[in-house]
């Protein structure tokens, strides 16, 4: 793919609605390349999470007072918003969390209670992010029941044909990624799903790295579970999405308990609210449902078509320009892939070369990602991270090539 190749939505319109990618880090223009890890916000997102800090605020769902029914209804109609956008069947299955991490452990403490015995078994992949393991881990050690992990290969796929074999009658649920948040491998997620539920298996679908890249449609997926965050798809921090079937919803116990999530409490028994309430225990963060559904709303108003093709397209420039480096190893070249590229350059430390593109002003991340068993599968320590968004540029990658050059030349 050469430059001029690349179709480009109009990126610098773009660029000014987040005006964080304005700055100068370390003296230089800031290229942000983190964004596996956290997206940025656009005006639009900020100028509303302010607008209920600055003049309506008040708790949802417990006043009648003129701040608790806008706050109510602004948080409400965030659901609607939400459930709108992954064509969920109602706003019931929408639950409001803090992010994946909760979601999933939500999934897990509740499912697990409710469905998982001793003896029964749960399938994860092996290139999970430990948010999608160690809740499981957890479960299956409360419950006296055994982790399944469907391998990977060294070309970042899946090895899903070994599926069958892992598949018993004691298998209660798989969770898989949409999207490894290492390797950017996008997975085979509805071929997984229509094996399990031919076997009357429920899917959890970590959605934390394939939200900000893909819209889901979750009827037509027919996923059982699908978990998502909010600050990686350029919403505010401390708020995500669990979205479920009711059929599910309705028949697991509640997670946390508190206010909001009950029905009637009395010293001898209580009973829980209805969903979507049953899980949202406590003051929810309602002005980060608020932000997130402007960011919703965000990217309702782009172009999907054009800007995934684009971000595509960056990915291919970066891959064909880090392949150029001698002695750059690049983890994970899955032919379908998002922006996301980790690597290691021999003989240069991962966060030795996180630390000085920082200083050229390149935002990158170093590190195990979140992610042990895909450092162990390539047994190595660490590796970095360079993750794309719509307002990248061209330019930016050419600045990223140029500077990993002249660091491999230092070294
Ligand atoms: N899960 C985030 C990442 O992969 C933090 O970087």
């Amino acid at each position: 793919m050469s430059i001029t190749n690349i179709m480009i939505p109009d990126i610098s319109k773009i660029r000014k609605d987040f005006p964080i990618l304005g700055q100068k880090v370390n003296g230089k223009p800031l290229i942000y390349f983190d964004n596996a890890a956290t997206s940025q916000r656009p005006i639009q997102v900020i100028d509303r999470v302010n607008e209920f800090s600055l003049r309506i605020n008040g708790n949802i769902h417990r006043a009648t007072h003129f701040f608790a029914n806008k706050t109510t209804e602004a948080y409400e109609n965030a659901r609607e918003t939400l459930r709108s956008y992954l064509n969920a069947e109602e706003t019931a299955e929408i639950i409001f969390t803090h992010g994946t991490t909760e979601s999933i452990n939500l999934v897990a403490h509740s499912f697990g209670d409710a469905f998982v015995t001793v003896g029964d078994e749960v399938i994860v992949t092996a290139m999970e992010h430990h948010a999608n393991i160690v809740p499981w881990q957890m479960m299956c050690q409360r419950r006296g029941a055994t982790l399944k992990v469907l391998p990977f290969g060294d070309d970042g796929l899946l090895q899903h044909e070994l599926l069958d074999q892992l598949i018993t009658e004691k298998t209660r649920l798989i969770a898989v990624t949409q999207v490894s948040n290492v390797l950017g491998t996008v997975n085979p997620i509805a071929e997984i799903i229509t094996k399990a539920h031919s076997k009357n298996i429920p899917v959890l679908i970590d959605g934390a790295q394939g939200a900000p890249h893909f819209k889901i449609d979750v009827q037509a997926l027919d996923c059982d579970f699908y978990a998502f965050s909010g600050h990686k798809m350029y919403g505010p921090t401390g708020i995500g999405v669990l979205y479920g079937k009711r059929k599910w919803l309705d028949r697991i116990p509640p997670f946390f308990g508190g206010g909001e999530m009950i029905d009637k409490v009395t010293f001898t028994q209580t009973t829980y609210n209805e969903i979507p309430y049953k899980f949202e225990a406590g003051t929810p963060h309602y002005v980060g449902a608020i932000g997130l559904a402007t960011a919703i709303d965000y990217l309702n108003n782009l172009d999907n078509i054009l800007i995934s093709r684009y971000e595509h397209d960056l990915l291919m420039e970066a891959t064909t320009r880090l392949k150029q480096i001698e002695g750059l190893r690049i983890y994970g070249e899955a032919p379908e892939k998002v922006g996301v590229i980790s690597f290691n350059i021999k003989g240069i430390h991962p966060f030795d070369l996180g630390t000085l593109l920082d200083q050229m002003g390149i935002a990158v991340r170093s590190g195990r990602l979140c992610a042990d068993p895909v450092m162990d599968h390539y047994g190595v320590e660490n590796m970095v991270r360079a993750s794309f968004a719509f307002y990248n540029t061209v330019e930016e990658i050419d600045a990223f090539y140029r500077a990993l050059i002249r660091l491999k030349a230092m070294f």
